[in-house]
């Protein structure tokens, strides 16, 4: 019962959480939150905030948090699928309806042919009569009306019986994952009947694991060879797509003389198949079974099911069959490859919920660097705060395939960590394109910028810092430089606290400030962090798009500690951050979990109730959890 993510967030995106919760809960603005006294748990000042901008709550003292969908199902202890058809309705979104019955998923076999056993006895016509006495009531096993009877039979198809009636055994319902398995069972026996398909994978340098890991077949050249299998499963083939009709009535097979991988959904099913020709001759060179009922290439990637159950840490977007097998075989099991089709941002959604970092690796081509413009504009609007994309570019004339087969895993591996950040990619990209050292150039690349830049999420510290990292590359205006003290051995100063640098950042970059948002909730307020946070707070609304405006603002605000603020500003030197807008980010969010490890803990230590310590250290753990996931994924 699956509901596409794409329908979920379009869902998401028509509901506020704040008209939302403020149905159920007094909700006050304060700065840029709404907050309140918390629903889920009792308590008299308010812990419960309220983030319009990133749609989703987050109780302090309890610790509640989620999104809109989670606030129905836990406030009136309802399920997911009720929730989504509620707020369907109220966004006037409709649910798919299809993903709701399981029913879709059969069809109609065909009944075996009846075996002569069973079938009814054809009655000499001499001896056909009407009246009671021809029915032998001792044979026919009742002696009441042989109609009702055969009704009765029918039901519990049973014995044979002597009436001249047309007898047809029901039609069994079949089930479309069954049949697939059975079709790729089929396939995979194929492949040792084949000379030219054994030969075909092992020119392509596959072992015989790899060809049993991922369950590689062989449809053979018969036309018919599917009908001849599976006599009574036509119609479930035909709405699977792998039997055809051709325009004089006749059946044949999609899939004929061509190796077979299988594609599975992320449950191990086999749903569809891709059928390549034995030689790069035949055109087309893969054929891909359609949609159906059970397989939407939209939402499949061809290795995610495999990778995950490998453990793949590391991800990499690729674009064929076998760059994924190549690369699993060599030992790389994150690779995974859209079905035939552009990617889209469902398949990139699936490849963030497995890890906030990912690659995409283009041919070195044209046709690549096409392709990589255009997934470009696709995972720009997904960049939420946090994710990470790279893009590995393989050397010309190369895939996945031929450079890990040619290479290696270490170069593979190399190249792969050297490939660049989206922010140095797209610079790299528009400065091939225009010519960067002539002032039209740079404000042609400024302006390409600004319109990729607008792709990313409007709330979020990475396109202001992408436009900043442009600039400072172009040599756009000299950089206003806060006064900053550059002397390295200053700059690892060790007594600086973690609240300095965190100050330091917020004056360079003031949008950063989201990152440190959390921290409002549980900072002792006479720290001069929490000064400083809470008047980016007031103020976060107004802030200039434009970095050096923006410190001014933020200084101006921040007068009243204005000392302070340029002690700290000299004696940090965060110069470097800026270099790379990841960074920027990263750091920021880096400082932000440390330091919200350090207030909870001060929490704990001061005089609170038991309750209270009890949600703290549950609060704590899941801190303690999150900074352990992030160094592994380092
Ligand atoms: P490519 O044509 O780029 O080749 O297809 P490849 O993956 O390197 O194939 P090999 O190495 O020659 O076997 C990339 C992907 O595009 C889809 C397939 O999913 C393929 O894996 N494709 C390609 C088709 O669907 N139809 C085609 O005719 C060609
Ligand atoms: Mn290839």
């Amino acid at each position: 019962m699956a509901i596409p993510q794409h329908t979920i967030d379009q869902i998401l995106d028509r509901t506020d959480i704040v008209d939302l919760i403020g149905q159920r809960v007094k909700l006050k603005k304060s700065g840029r939150t709404y907050s309140g006294c918390c629903p889920f748990h009792q308590e008299k000042s308010p812990s419960f905030h309220v983030y319009r901008d990133k749609q989703y709550y987050h109780c302090f003292g309890c610790q509640a948090n989620g999104n809109a969908i989670r606030f129905l199902m836990d406030i009136d202890h309802r399920n997911f699928v009720d929730v989504m058809k509620d707020l369907a309705s109220q966004t006037g979104i409709e649910l798919p309806k299809d993903n709701f019955d399981a029913k879709k998923i059969s069809y109609k076999r065909e009944a075996p042919k009846p075996a002569p056993q069973i079938a009814p006895k054809t009655q000499d016509s001499s001896s056909t009569a009407t009246s009671s006495e021809v029915v032998p009531s001792v044979a026919m096993g009742f002696d009441a009306d042989p109609f009702e009877a055969f009704q009765n039979f029918q039901e519990f198809d049973t014995a044979p019986f002597e009436y001249e009636m047309p007898f047809e055994a029901p039609a069994q319902e079949g089930n479309f994952y069954d049949l697939l398995e059975n079709v790729a069972q089929y396939y995979e026996k194929q492949l040792p009947q084949s000379q030219a398909a054994q030969k075909y994978f092992r020119h392509r340098g596959l072992s015989a694991e790899t060809v049993k890991y991922w369950r590689l077949g062989y449809a053979p050249e018969d036309w018919q060879h599917l009908e001849k299998a599976f006599p009574q499963d036509i119609e479930g083939l035909k709405l699977l797509g792998l039997i055809r009709t051709s325009d004089t009535g006749r059946d044949f097979d999609l899939l004929r003389e061509r190796v077979i991988f299988p594609i599975r959904d992320s449950k191990g099913r086999v749903v569809g198949f891709g059928g390549r020709a034995l030689n790069d001759e035949i055109k087309p060179k893969y054929i891909n079974s359609p949609d159906s009922e059970v397989f939407h290439k939209n939402q499949l990637l061809y290795g995610l099911y495999e990778g995950r159950k490998l453990k793949a840490q590391n991800w990499l977007m690729v674009e064929g069959y076998m760059d994924v097998i190549a690369l699993q075989q060599a030992g790389i099991s994150g690779a995974v490859a859209t079905l035939g089709t552009a990617s889209n941002a469902d398949h990139l959604n699936m490849l963030f919920k497995q890890n906030n970092q990912l690659t995409i690796a283009f041919d070195g081509d044209a046709a690549g660097q096409k392709a990589a413009r255009r997934t470009l504009e696709i995972a720009l609007p997904l960049l939420t705060d946090g994710r990470e994309l790279k893009f590995f570019v393989m050397p010309k004339e190369h895939d996945p395939d031929s450079l890990i087969r040619k290479e290696g895993l270490e170069t593979f591996n190399r190249l792969w960590q050297q490939a660049p950040l989206l922010s140095d990619f797209i610079f790299a990209l528009l400065s091939q394109q225009y010519e960067v050292t002539t002032p039209e150039g740079k404000s042609q690349v400024m302006g390409e910028l600004n319109q990729l830049a607008e792709l990313l999420p409007q709330k979020g510290s990475y396109k202001y810092l992408l436009r900043q990292f442009f600039k400072e590359k172009l040599g756009f205006n000299k950089k206003w430089q806060p006064q900053i003290n550059h002397d390295a051995s200053l700059s690892f100063n060790i007594r600086t606290k973690d609240e300095d640098f965190a100050i330091a950042m917020l004056m360079h970059h003031p949008f950063l400030y989201i990152h440190f948002e959390v921290l409002t909730a549980i900072i002792d307020p006479n720290e001069l962090l929490g000064k400083v946070l809470s008047t980016l707070n007031r103020i976060f609304d107004d802030l200039p798009d434009d970095q050096e405006l923006a410190t001014y603002y933020i200084l101006g605000a921040c007068s009243p500690y204005h000392l302070e603020l340029a002690e700290i500003m000299q004696r940090t030197n965060i110069q470097a951050l800026t270099q790379a807008p990841e960074m920027a980010d990263k750091l920021a969010s880096e400082y932000s979990l440390s330091l919200q490890e350090k207030y909870l803990k001060q929490k704990l230590k001061s005089p609170i109730s038991l309750s209270e310590s009890r949600n703290l250290r549950q609060q704590l753990n899941e801190l303690t959890k999150k900074i352990g996931l992030r160094l592994l994924h380092e």
